[in-house]
């Protein structure tokens, strides 16, 4: 059957009828907003290259956790920035160090949000690489033992998940075993799994003031030009215990997530990274795309894609704009 019987057009002109047949939609329960908390500032602080995302002191992270919750948001990703940093990342497994400090009062004050934590060590490195170094190479094996003292340090403030963004090899292994050995077997592991070496990062570098001082991470994140890679990622991850994924950026990633979720069945999601934001916010700026037609748009290419879940800077947005059943 062809045209003039054929007419795909009948299915577009009404928009209840096109809202109707429509396959994809957003949900806000599937978001993940990520908040950057900074020791020692009095209140907020803009980040200049994300308008409308800000570095919150403490007490503001857990006002704004609140509010995440309150929007129905169900889950936050948080990032510390610890008031001085070292060679080997002590700050990042301090006791009263700034995450879990933040973790323990925000699980105290919105009982009901999913607190993940993301787990790396470029924040708390003064070199801003997201291992230790040595003679100007990124050691693995030494820094996956001091990630895995990190990840129980969030399991001991109150996270709900521990989300390992470092790309180090094996690191998967050595966090499961310390949280079983010190009896966190119930707490899940989300591994950043299929993380790309991008240029969509560099706001977030901004904003969490990692930037790596010397090389770039090339060296331990995907290159761009791979997707089968992909598999070997997530094959190892899930070896190791990993419970759920992400791939990461989102956006021009699309065929890396729905090869993922066609291959394994854990849940995957996608990291809409800060780059992502800062484009479509600059853009907005200016008038020249609508800002929340674009978001809506990137984002439902992401469930279309195949994401179980999406952490994005635009949570919140998103859960205004969802006002119930979904939006698309
Ligand atoms: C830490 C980390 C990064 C992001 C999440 N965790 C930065 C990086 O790898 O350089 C990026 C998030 C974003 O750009 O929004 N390693």
């Amino acid at each position: 059957m062809s045209y003039p019987l054929v007419r795909l057009r009948r299915l577009r002109e009404n928009p209840k009828l096109r809202r109707f047949v429509s396959e994809h939609k957003l949900f806000k329960k599937d978001l993940a907003q990520p908040i950057f908390v900074k020791e020692g500032i009095p209140g907020r602080v803009a980040v200049a290259s994300m308008p409308g995302q800000f570095q919150f002191s403490e007490a503001e992270a857990v006002e704004e956790a609140k509010k995440i919750l309150d929007l129905g948001v169900p889950a936050v990703i948080l990032f510390g920035i610890p008031s001085k940093k070292d060679a080997r990342g002590f700050e990042a497994f301090a006791k009263k160090g700034i995450i879990q400090r933040a973790v323990a009062k925000i699980k105290k004050s919105a009982p009901g949000l999913l607190v993940i934590t993301d787990v790396c060590l470029c924040e708390y490195l003064t070199h801003g690489h997201c291992g230790h170094v040595r003679k100007g190479r990124v050691l693995n094996d030494s820094s996956v033992a001091t990630l895995a003292r990190v990840a129980l340090s969030h399991a001991e403030a109150g996270a709900d998940v521990v989300a390992p963004s470092d790309m180090m090899d094996g690191r998967v292994l050595a966090i499961r075993r310390l949280l079983d050995r010190r009896g966190f077997e119930h707490l899940p592991v989300m591994s950043y799994a299929v993380k790309y070496a991008s240029s969509f990062y560099a706001p977030f570098r901004d904003a969490a003031e990692s930037a790596p001082g010397f090389g770039d991470r090339s060296g331990y994140q995907m290159d761009p030009a791979n997707a089968r890679e992909a598999f070997r990622e997530v094959e190892a991850d899930l070896a190791e215990g990993a419970d759920l994924l992400l791939v990461k950026p989102a956006l021009g990633y699309g065929d890396v997530i729905r090869r993922v979720v066609e291959k394994f069945s854990c849940p995957v999601g996608c990291y809409s990274v800060s780059g992502e934001y800062s484009m479509i916010k600059a853009a907005a700026e200016r008038g020249w795309v609508d800002e929340k037609k674009t978001v809506l748009e990137t984002h439902l290419s992401m469930k279309r894609a195949g994401a179980a879940f999406i952490v994005s800077y635009w949570a919140k947005d998103i859960a205004r704009w969802e006002t119930g059943g979904g939006i698309s």
